[in-house]
Parts: C-alpha cells; structure tokens; sequence
C-alpha cells in the first residue's frame, strides 16, 4: 500500500500541524525556529576519535544487566498516584483554556507543583543514570485523546524540548500500522508498519511512548544498555566495536533531505562524547543502513562490507541476549535515553475492527545541556543552524508521513 493512502486514519488534532512557535528551551542560536529537525547530519570527522582512545571497560550506573531489573519494578515503575492525576489533568484543563498552540506549550506555563520535581528526578535517572522509566496508569481511557496528548507532551516540558519526528515538522509521532510496506525500507518509516523493529535508537536524547491502544499481539518492548553490550563486545568481539567506530557507516536520510543536502550521511556508530566526561554514546538503526542499495548499487556509496555486516548481526544478538523485556500496557508511558539505551519491539497483529488499532503517541526530546546527543561531535554550525526550516519548507522527495 502506498505511503499516506490512510492519512484519513490520523485524528485531526491541532499538533500535527507543523509550527514555528518557539519552545523555550530550545537554544536558539542553533535551532532558531525553536523546533529542531529530526534530519541527520554528518559529523565533524575532525573531531571523531579512533578505536584506541575507546575505554576497555565502562562503569556506573549506564551499565545494567536485565537480571538487576526483571523482577525489581520498583525500581523502574512509577505508578501515578491518584493526586498526581488530579494535578496533571488540572494543568492540561487550565492549558488548554488558555488557547495556546500545543507547540507552545513549556513548564512555565504547564505547572506540575509536586509531579514536576518527580519528572525532574526521573530525567536525572534517564539522562544519566539506567536510562529508562516506565510510567503506569495514565488515564489514557478516561481522557479525550486531545487531552491524553497535551497532558503528555507536558509532562515532557519536564525532560526537555520538542524536536521534530520526520520532514514535515510534525513533534507528536503517530506510531501505528499504516499499511506502510516494510519491505520498502529506502521509503518507509518502519514505526508505521507492524514489523519488527530491530535495535535501534531515535534521533533525539529522549523517547516517549504513551500507549493508547494495544495491539492484538505482539509489539513489545525490549532495551538494552548500550554501556553493558559495549563491555560485553569489547571482551567478545572488540573487531565488532572497532567497526563501530569507524567512519564508513553511510545512513539513509529517507527522503527527508533539505536543498544541498545528500540523501544520506557518513558517520559511525559509536562516538565519544566531546566533553570532560567523554562517555561513549550510540547513535543506530539498521533500517537506515541497510536501504542504501540504490546508492550502493550505483557505486556512489560503498556497500555494507562483511565486517559491517558482521558487525550489525553480532550487535543485534547482543543487544537481545542482554535486553530487559517490557510490555506496554494502555496508559504506560516509556521513558528511554537514545544515547545509552537501545530499544526494539516484536512485530505485532492489530484487532480487527472495530476494536482500535495499537496505537502510541511518541515524543522526541532534546535538552539544552547535550544539544541533540551528549554534545554531538555532529554538525557544523551552518548545518545546524538551518535545522527544521529548511526541511520544513522543502517538500521531501518521497511522501513519507502524512498525519
Ligand atoms: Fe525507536
């Protein structure tokens, strides 16, 4: 089925509409418009390190193994309690009275008294710590989807700032089986098919997920850390982790390409973080390298080596082997670090109608102190600073979303 046949599928919710409003945290000297693309860029191969200056081991709390969380959920469930609710549904009321634009929406005027410095541990605990958090028990079917929508994408004013999810700007990502064909994976967003996701991680420094309709079967969640899979592969397969950290990785940027950009970047998979910290981080997905054929069919790029392609099943298996499972249920939201957690999710069967479809509302999130990724050895400033406009006012070469 073509791209965008069930456009007609997506509610009509104001949010979807792209928007220049400024979102305060965003800084401004490099996003101006407030809302920074999701388009990858390639990085400044100046600043990239050589596997040699890669530690042999990490340690801190970035490292866990599933066993530390399986069958702990008080370490890692938080359950909204009855006030917190009543505090969350009372600021989204009051937000919405004021009618301002969703995109306009930031903790100052989305007060949260007693859930905000919660949220406010928690993106301690995401950004730094183990990286992830479930929340549980989100009125998702008690509330309008309207409502359910603002009342999330407030509680992520508390993480960080929005950034846009695919050409067209949008900031609240529809995940949901769109009759896209996987298959066309040099097209297709794999996040609106029922196919399985393999390990990967969004274009951002966060990842919501706000579940509204299960699916049949299927579609659950799994999530690595990526400081444990790097220890593992450096004992087991340090070749693996020295390809990962070569430049040779070309990515597909899908169609969403602005004026002057190539369809696709050169980059690497793991980096070192530029600053006094340095901590190695993971930006992947093998969807967005393996549908490089046209390009590499053509000899303009240079195809997946075998050591490449060595090295993304060796990582796959890892990640799995090591991967702490979790299902989402209706009203769960699922908080995930893209720097140091990597996450997949089964293939799923929907319901048949008229029961609604699996259907979770994804948010990307960026905050000011990484900007866009524990201080990106990416982007020169001119390729930064066109950031959405560029790729909002270019229509993409290929009809990709269209919600
Ligand atoms: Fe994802």
């Amino acid at each position: 089925m073509a791209p965008g046949v069930l456009l007609d599928d997506a509610p009509e919710l104001p949010h979807y509409i792209s928007s220049k409003r400024l979102n305060n945290d965003a800084p401004k000297d490099i996003f101006p418009d407030g809302i920074r693309t999701s388009g990858q860029h390639p990085p400044i191969y100046s600043k990239l390190k050589k596997y040699n200056d890669y530690p042999k081991e990490i340690s801190g709390p970035t490292v866990w193994k599933a066993e530390d969380y399986q069958n702990s959920p008080e370490k890692w469930v938080h359950w909204f309690t009855e006030a917190e609710k009543a505090e969350l549904g009372k600021a989204t009321d009051d937000f919405l009275a004021t009618g301002t634009p969703l995109t306009g929406i930031t903790k100052d005027n989305f007060p949260l008294p007693t859930l905000g410095p919660l949220m406010e541990s928690f993106r301690e605990d995401v950004l730094n710590g183990k990286g992830f958090i479930l929340m549980k028990g989100f009125p998702a079917q008690e509330w309008s989807v309207d409502k359910s929508a603002t009342a999330y994408i407030g509680l992520g004013t508390y993480f960080g700032y929005f950034v846009s999810q695919n050409g067209k700007g949008h900031i609240l990502g529809h995940v949901k089986d769109l009759g896209d064909d996987p298959t066309q994976i040099h097209r297709v967003r794999i996040y609106r098919t029922n196919a399985r996701q393999f390990f990967h991680c969004d274009t951002s420094d966060i990842v919501g997920l706000l579940c509204i309709h299960r699916a049949k079967e299927g579609g659950e969640s799994d999530i690595a850390s990526v400081h444990h899979v790097y220890n593992t592969l450096q004992k087991e397969r340090p070749d693996v982790v020295e390809t990962l950290t070569k430049p040779i990785w070309y990515f597909d940027r899908k169609g969403e390409v602005s004026e002057g950009q190539d369809p696709y970047i050169r980059t690497q998979v793991l980096y070192i973080e530029p600053t006094e910290q340095g901590r190695v981080y993971c930006k992947w997905d093998p969807y967005f390298v393996r549908s490089l054929t046209r390009f590499s069919e053509t000899g303009e790029i240079t195809p997946l080596s075998p050591e490449q392609l060595e090295a993304l099943k060796v990582l796959e298996e890892t990640c799995m082997r090591l991967s702490l499972h979790m299902v989402l249920d209706v009203g769960d939201i699922q908080w995930l670090s893209n720097e140091h957690v990597l996450h997949s999710r089964t293939s799923y069967v929907d319901h048949d109608p008229p029961t609604p479809r699996r259907h979770l509302l994804r948010l990307w999130l960026s905050t000011p102190e990484s900007e866009g990724g524990w201080k990106l050895p990416f982007h020169d400033s001119d390729e930064r600073k066109r950031g959405g406009i560029q790729v909002d006012n270019v229509p993409p070469k290929y009809p990709l979303d269209g919600e």
